[in-house]
């Protein structure tokens, strides 16, 4: 594991756009593997400057995205399809067929999942899955659990995870209580994997992730078995870890 602890939000951005443009400029055919939330916007908003200056180009590039919210249609505000081309895809020049989101909407969940697994396998696998966090050591939405889920599955949120996604839903009742998202083999499967967190709230996560036991019960300690993992954190995230 390579674990870099930066100074604040703005180097961990910048930390994760150079890592992210460095791939695809040796790789421009390269297959990511993109997170939502707070925690890669910074990133994302890099990445759009450096396509903007042409220093880099997503032609190329083919992504899948981590999860979906089941029954959230894509046009929805909160929806994950939304917060992507808000925020990324619609702002550099990748080819819209080439990107992957689970579908929320899809009337058969089990064979919707399955397709995502065969369309990840059609596109060579992952060659480097982008992780945020959540409070409670998911990745996705893998949630805390008995057993570490498979591959693309649909989960049923925890309350500690509908509480923290509420502040997008301005209620906590219309925070949907399903998902869809890719497996922890799914991820163990990318070839390498980075690891982004940031603020005082994620720094007992980042240290059970990284230093605590490998257990289901914090779905984020399974990636300590990672072959290629990269971890990048603010000083507040990894506050707690003792290595620091
Ligand atoms: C959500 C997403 C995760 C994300 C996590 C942390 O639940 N499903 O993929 O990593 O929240 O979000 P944030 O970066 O906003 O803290």
């Amino acid at each position: 594991m390579k674990l870099h602890i930066v100074k604040n939000y703005d180097e961990l951005s910048h930390a994760a756009a150079e890592k992210v443009a460095h791939i695809v400029k040796s790789n421009p055919k390269v297959v990511l593997g993109l997170p939502t939330g707070s925690t890669p916007l910074g990133m994302y908003k890099e990445l759009i400057d450096m396509n903007k200056r042409k220093e880099i180009s997503f032609k190329e590039v083919i992504t899948f995205n981590l999860d979906e919210y089941q029954g959230l249609p894509r046009e929805d505000v909160n929806s994950y399809y939304r917060f992507m081309w808000d925020n990324f895809f619609s702002h550099i020049d990748i080819v819209k067929e080439n990107t992957n989101i689970p579908n929320g909407m899809a009337d058969d969940v089990e064979k919707e999942c399955t397709a995502y697994e065969s369309r990840i396998e059609k596109a060579g696998g992952i060659d480097l899955m982008i992780l945020g966090i959540g409070n409670n050591g998911h990745i996705g939405f893998n949630e805390p659990a008995q057993f570490f889920g498979g591959i693309t599955h649909r989960v049923k949120l925890t309350e500690n995870t509908i509480e923290a996604n509420s502040r997008f839903f301005g209620a906590i009742d219309r925070v949907p209580r399903y998902a869809i998202t890719m497996g922890i083999k799914s991820i163990m499967h990318c070839r390498s994997i980075m690891l982004l967190a940031n603020g005082k709230a994620k720094a007992e996560a980042i240290k059970k992730a990284l230093e605590g036991p490998i257990t289901p019960e914090l779905p984020a300690s399974v990636l300590q078995l990672h072959r290629d993992l990269t971890v990048i954190v603010d000083k507040e995230a990894g506050s707690l870890l003792s290595c620091r």
